[in-house]
C-alpha cells in the first residue's frame, strides 16, 4: 500500500520531527540534495487556485532534480468533462511518481488515493484539511520558539472554513502542554469535528474569545488566518464579517516580546503591511520553510533519503445507513460514491463522514 499524506494525523510525531530536521539539513547543504530525485516526475493536480502551495511543491521537485507536470485549475483538465477524481488521479499515475493534489470538494483527495499506485498528498481540500501547509507551520514553529511543546497558541480568523486551522489544530493538540485561544466571530468558530472530537473529548485546553485585543497579551504564537471568502454561502455575511481583525502595530505592542506571527497567506487586509517590518512576523519565513519541508516529505515518500517515516493508512470503511448533507463534500459532486459513516474517536458519540469528517443524518 502507498503512503498517502491526506490529514495532519497521518503523520506520527516521529515522523514530523524527521521531517522537520531532514528539511532542515537540506536548508543547510541543498547541493547534498539537488540530484537525488533524478528521473522522478511529480505531477500538481490543482482543482483550485494556490501560489505558494503548488509553486513550492514545484519548486520542491525541481531542487531534488526531479520533473513536474500538472495543472493549475479544474477547467484545464478533464474534470470540466465530468471525469471523477479518482479517473483523473489514476490517469495521471500513470504519468507520475507522486501527486499533490488541491480540490475545492472536502475530502477529494480521500476518495483519489483509493487504490492508487503512488503517493499522493493533499494539498487542501476545500475547508477541510491542508496537511503540508502544517508542517510548514510546525517547522516554523520549531524556528521560531525552539519547540512544539508548552505553548499558548492563539488561532484568529475563520476557524470555520480555514482548513490550515484545523490540520494545525489537530497535529498540534497531540504535543505536551498546549493550550489554544481560539479567536473569531460567533459565525466562524471551529466546527464540531474540531472543538468536540479534537480538543474536548481529549482535554486539551481552550477558550473561544471573539477580542483579539484582549487575547493577544499572553500568547507564544498567533496563527492569524484570512476570512474565506470563497467559502462563504452568502456574500452578505462575508462582507460582514471580512474586517473582523486587523492585526496592526497597536495591537503588536500588547503582544510578548517574543510571539511568533504566522500565517499561511494570502492575506487580504488581516495583517497591516506595517507589521511586516517587525521581527516577530514570521509569516514570510514560513513560506521559505514550506519549500524545504515539501522537499522532505517527497524524498521521504519516495524514498530517495535514509530517514522513514510513519504514515496512518487511510482506508475507506465504515457503516452505511447514514447521509452526508455537507454540500462541500465530494460525495454532493460525484452521486456515485458511497456515504459511508464513522465514529472519528472512541469517546465519540457522532457519526461523521469518513471522507468530510462533518455530521451525517441517520436515515435508517
Ligand atoms: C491557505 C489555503 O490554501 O488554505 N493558503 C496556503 O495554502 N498557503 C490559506 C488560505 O487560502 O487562506
Amino acid at each position: 500500500m502507498k503512503k498517502h499524506i491526506l490529514d495532519s494525523m497521518d503523520l506520527s510525531l516521529d515522523s514530523i520531527d524527521t521531517l522537520i530536521s531532514l528539511a532542515q539539513k537540506m536548508m543547510e547543504k541543498p547541493k547534498d540534495y539537488a540530484t537525488i530525485a533524478n528521473h522522478k516526475i511529480l505531477a500538481t493536480c490543482f482543482f483550485e487556485p494556490s501560489t505558494r502551495t503548488r509553486l513550492s511543491f514545484e519548486s520542491a521537485m525541481l531542487s531534488l532534480g526531479g520533473n513536474v507536470i500538472g495543472f493549475s485549475s479544474g477547467n484545464s483538465s478533464s474534470a470540466s468533462k465530468g471525469e471523477s477524481v479518482s479517473d483523473t488521479a489514476q490517469t495521471v499515475s500513470c504519468y507520475a511518481d507522486i501527486i499533490a493534489m488541491r480540490h475545492p470538494k472536502e475530502g477529494a483527495p480521500q476518495v483519489a488515493s483509493n487504490n492508487l499506485s503512488v503517493p499522493l498528498i493533499n494539498a487542501g481540500d476545500g475547508g477541510h484539511n491542508h496537511p503540508t501547509q502544517t508542517l510548514t507551520d510546525l517547522m516554523t514553529i520549531v524556528m521560531e520558539k525552539g519547540r512544539l511543546s508548552n505553548l499558548k497558541v492563539g488561532v484568529c480568523g475563520d476557524l470555520k472554513f480555514g482548513r490550515t486551522v484545523h490540520s494545525l489544530i489537530r497535529a498540534l493538540s497531540r504535543y505536551e502542554g498546549i493550550e489554544f485561544v481560539l479567536i473569531s466571530p460567533e459565525e466562524l468558530k471551529v466546527p464540531d469535528y474540531i472543538r468536540k472530537d479534537v480538543l474536548e473529548n481529549n482535554n486539551i485546553p481552550f477558550v473561544e474569545i471573539k477580542d483579539l485585543e484582549k487575547a493577544i497579551v499572553d500568547i507564544d504564537v498567533l496563527y492569524m488566518t484570512r476570512i474565506q471568502q470563497e467559502r462563504f454561502s452568502s456574500i452578505e455575511e462575508y462582507e460582514r464579517l471580512k474586517n473582523s481583525y486587523i492585526l496592526d502595530k497597536n495591537k503588536m505592542n500588547l503582544a510578548q516580546g517574543d510571539c511568533a506571527i504566522l500565517h499561511p497567506l494570502p492575506r487580504v487586509n488581516e495583517i497591516d503591511k506595517a507589521v511586516d517590518e517587525d521581527p516577530r512576523s514570521a509569516y514570510f519565513r514560513q513560506v521559505y520553510y514550506g519549500k524545504y519541508i515539501r522537499m522532505a516529505l517527497i524524498a521521504t515518500l519516495l524514498e530517495l533519503v535514509d530517514e522513514k517515516i510513519q504514515v496512518t493508512p487511510f482506508v475507506i470503511e465504515g457503516i452505511s445507513g447514514y447521509r452526508c448533507v455537507n454540500n462541500h463534500c465530494i460525495t454532493s459532486m460525484e452521486k456515485d460514491i458511497r456515504h459511508l459513516a464513522k465514529k472519528q474517536n472512541n469517546n465519540s458519540d457522532t457519526f461523521r463522514c469518513v471522507y468530510c469528517e462533518s455530521q451525517m443524518i441517520d436515515e435508517s
